[in-house]
């Protein structure tokens, strides 16, 4: 996979050369450029902002920098998806994550101060496909931490980049659910045991353990998952668990 992010910070993705996704880099398995959007403006200050059109608070980023900058880096037949963060946009998710992983080209454009001039969106939509994604409900004070993040998600998906895909596919989202608590030894500590069950040994007892736990982290913390449950991936046992702690499995509007 290939990504190119633009931003007026550069030095924020110096996270991108620790740890896996360093080593996925050196690997090949992520080819990952970072560019400076002031190497696109031709004035003496560098400038990549200006007051909004129609008045208001804040600071606008200007279109001809970004024009250039998304001209000079997508030049060619093949282009990316653009991915711009804004509070604004639509929510990232695991399942965006995944989607972005199947994807061969990533760019995004991190916006600044109160946002991007809206001709940059409309005229790169033209020639690829863009998306605004939103990290969550809250402002921050640019794109940079949302892309961390998104780059995060999505490239620990990739094939090769996690030691053990197996810890792909038991954590949390990846089944709709939160992820079972977990421990390690020692068996006690400052008088804290691990539940008996996780030393049995009985492979199926702890599948149902965390299935159990699952399913009351779930109810407990965000009941608004459980809706998008399929009916047919809860077994009895599932049922029960859930009627236990007051949820009607099934029933219209079970996360509300
Ligand atoms: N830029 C500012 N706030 C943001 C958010 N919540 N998500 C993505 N990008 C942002």
């Amino acid at each position: 996979m290939r990504i190119d992010v633009v931003s007026v910070f550069p030095e924020y993705f110096a996270p991108l050369d620790l740890s896996l996704i360093a080593r996925a880099r050196q690997r090949d398995l992520l080819s990952l450029h970072v560019h400076d959007l002031r190497k696109y403006t031709h004035d003496v200050h560098r400038t990549v902002d200006d007051a909004p059109c129609g008045g208001g608070a804040g600071m606008i980023m200007k279109p001809e920098p970004w024009g250039e900058a998304l001209d000079d880096i997508t030049a060619g037949q093949q282009k990316p998806h653009l991915l711009v963060p804004s509070p604004a946009g639509v929510p990232f998710t695991q399942e965006m994550a995944e989607s972005l992983a199947a994807e061969p080209w990533l760019m995004f454009a991190c916006g600044r101060y109160e946002g991007m001039d809206q001709r940059i969106l409309d005229e790169a939509a033209t020639t690829m496909r863009v998306t605004e994604v939103s990290l969550g409900d809250y402002v921050l004070f640019g794109g940079e931490v949302a892309v961390l993040a998104i780059i995060e998600a999505t490239t620990r998906l990739l094939p090769g980049v996690l030691g053990n895909a197996d810890s792909l596919r038991e954590e949390s989202h990846n089944n709709g659910l939160l992820e079972a608590p977990a421990y390690t030894k020692p068996a006690v500590w400052r008088d804290r045991e691990v539940p008996d069950v996780l030393l049995s040994g009985h492979h199926a007892r702890i599948r149902r353990w965390r299935r159990d736990q699952a399913l009351l982290r779930t109810a407990q913390r965000r009941p608004d998952l459980l809706a998008h449950i399929p009916e047919d991936d809860l077994d009895r046992s599932d049922r029960e668990v859930l009627r236990g702690v007051g949820v009607e499995p099934g029933a219209r509007g079970m996360a509300e």
